[in-house]
């Protein structure tokens, strides 16, 4: 179990709350000017990641103040805790271990179980299975290799796998990846329509296998593949992820098409376990290995490097000072590279329904903020979005800029310009515009204000050498861990997730009273929406 403590009630707090007053008013531009080596004494060089904080709002008080709250906070045994597989999912009674997924370690154990060995036994079942449908030894119900596949899962279960799969198109083989996710039936098919039973891989992945989402994909899909096929066709072409054995059995799949996953490993943080399939199928087995080792190494350095030299902790650290402090309600995530298009949104499951919390681990109200809000979109084309806002409107926006120094097709006329805007935008957002700069360039008076830039924007720059599966796998691990230490400073459960019930309930109420010739009380407006969508 985690600790529990109130950071408004630590020391650390305070003294943040008294420096704030101080320096809430001095500017990024202003920081710079003071000290000419200021850029130095907030980067950190780790691998292949750069990682610039400097173009931040604080100061080396801020950051020891900020150090002394995770210390308060009990965060260096916390992190003991959720390593080694200490029950920190209380609400659940669950252990929080993606990271035992990808550690080299021998013995991890979940009461008094080891659990490496099954880990190792699902990542050969994986390995062999994939490397036996990319080659094409194994074949569809007539004879001929499979030549698609499509994972049906949502959430945890579809966000992580189309997120690494996209970002790894480069590794791709000639495997065609399809995703279904969402109740819509246009959805399932719109993606169905185009496809060939003979040759068509089903991944159902669902960790509770309980999804009506998942559950009601699948079945859809596979009536539309029985009207082609036999039922003993469906076992050459269906595979299940998940823990729920019973739940697969009673749908029809096979006991030796299932690839298991535990209790131990939350959806959101599950793209490590079998869960990610569909990305080995995609990629291959050696660069799903890589993805996991990326994450490996990242796990060891947040396990073992001083908090003033960790990166998820500082990253975590600035973010509840933006918080906390400043006011900040959301942070932007824009990665410089098309390949990352999905990571803000698969951020925004992992951090938003992890942190996403009011009750602290007390059972009391929060009386402070907890998760911001993310959202974003892959540079340049954010910059013909939003941008404006972020560098003219009224909110303060942390921001997240990832970048890559090489290309991966080596095309280096557009690396450069993909770059230079990259570090041009981080540049302007600090730096801004002045009256005086406007009026240098003959800009007519009365147009001056709207031509002036403020600066004094924060921007956080992550550039890291190539996008390639193990710097991936470092990128996502570190994300995680961020996600983790917010949750300890913040006192909440991060790896629950009750929030998303009630609607559930709900809409399994309205369902009904589709059907139902005395439909359930609602408020008046859900009764007239009811009718209204009932109607002929
Ligand atoms: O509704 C939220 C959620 O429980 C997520 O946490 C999870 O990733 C998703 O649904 C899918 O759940 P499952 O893998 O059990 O189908």
């Amino acid at each position: 179990m985690l600790a529990t403590q109130n950071p408004t009630q630590t020391k650390a707090w305070a003294a943040l709350e008294a420096h704030f007053a101080k320096v809430k008013e001095v500017t990024l531009q202003q920081l710079f000017a003071q000290d000419a080596a200021r850029a130095p004494k907030y980067t950190l060089q780790w691998e292949d990641f750069l990682v610039d904080y400097s173009k931040n709002n604080w100061d080396e008080t801020t950051r020891n103040l900020l150090l002394q709250l995770a210390e308060e906070c009990d965060l260096k045994a916390s992190i003991e805790k959720y390593f080694t597989g200490d029950k920190i999912n209380a609400t659940e009674g669950r252990a929080v271990l993606h990271t035992a997924l990808r550690s080299a370690e021998k013995e991890i154990l979940v009461d008094g179980q080891n659990v490496i060995p099954e880990i190792e036994e699902v990542k050969a079942k994986i390995k062999a299975f994939s490397q036996e449908i990319i080659s094409g030894k194994r074949k569809g119900y007539t004879g001929k290799p499979f030549t698609d596949v499509v994972n049906i899962g949502i959430g945890g279960s579809d966000l992580g796998p189309v997120m690494v799969s996209e970002a790894l198109k480069f590794y791709k083989n000639h495997l065609n990846i399809h995703f279904i996710s969402n109740v819509d039936g246009d959805h399932v098919h719109e993606v169905i329509k185009h496809l060939n039973p003979e040759t068509t891989l089903f991944v159902i992945v669902s960790k509770t296998f309980t999804t009506q989402e998942t559950l009601s994909n699948a079945l859809t899909v596979k009536k539309w593949f029985l009207k082609h096929a036999k039922e003993a066709d469906v076992a050459k072409h269906f595979v299940a992820v998940s823990t729920n054995l019973k739940k697969i059995d009673e749908f029809g799949i096979a006991p030796e098409n299932v690839f298991p996953m535990w209790d131990w490993v939350g959806g959101r943080f599950s793209l490590w376990s079998a869960v990610g399939l569909t990305i080995a199928l995609s990629v291959g087995y050696e660069h799903f290995a890589a993805l996991l080792l990326g994450a490996q190494k990242m796990d060891e350095h947040f396990r073992t490097a001083p908090f003033k030299e960790n990166l998820p902790v500082l990253l975590a650290l600035l973010s509840v000072w933006y918080t906390n402090f400043y006011g900040a309600e959301t942070e932007a995530i824009i990665p410089y590279t098309q390949y990352l298009h999905r990571f803000p949104a698969y951020l925004q499951q992992a951090i938003m329904e992890s942190n996403g919390k009011y009750i602290d681990r007390g059972g009391q109200r929060v009386n402070y903020q907890t998760s911001a809000i993310v959202w974003g979109e892959p540079g340049t084309n954010a910059q013909h979005a939003f941008f404006q806002l972020i560098h003219q409107g009224t909110k303060r926006i942390p921001a997240d800029f990832i970048g890559f120094k090489h290309s991966l097709y080596g095309d280096q006329d557009h690396q450069d310009k993909l770059m230079a805007n990259f570090l041009a935008q981080t540049e302007a957002l600090m730096e801004g515009k002045t009256p005086e700069q406007v009026r240098a360039e003959g800009v007519a008076e009365h147009l001056v204000p709207f031509k002036v830039f403020e600066g004094n924007k924060p921007t956080t720059t992550l550039l890291i050498d190539k996008l390639t599966p193990e710097s991936l796998g470092k990128l996502i691990a570190l994300y995680e861990h961020k996600i983790f230490v917010q949750g300890v400073l913040w006192n909440i459960y991060s790896y629950d997730q009750w929030g998303v019930e009630l609607g559930k309930q709900l809409a399994g109420t309205i369902l009904k009273d589709f059907s139902a010739a005395q439909p359930a009380k609602h408020d008046s407006s859900t009764s007239q929406l009811i009718e209204r969508v009932k109607s002929e």
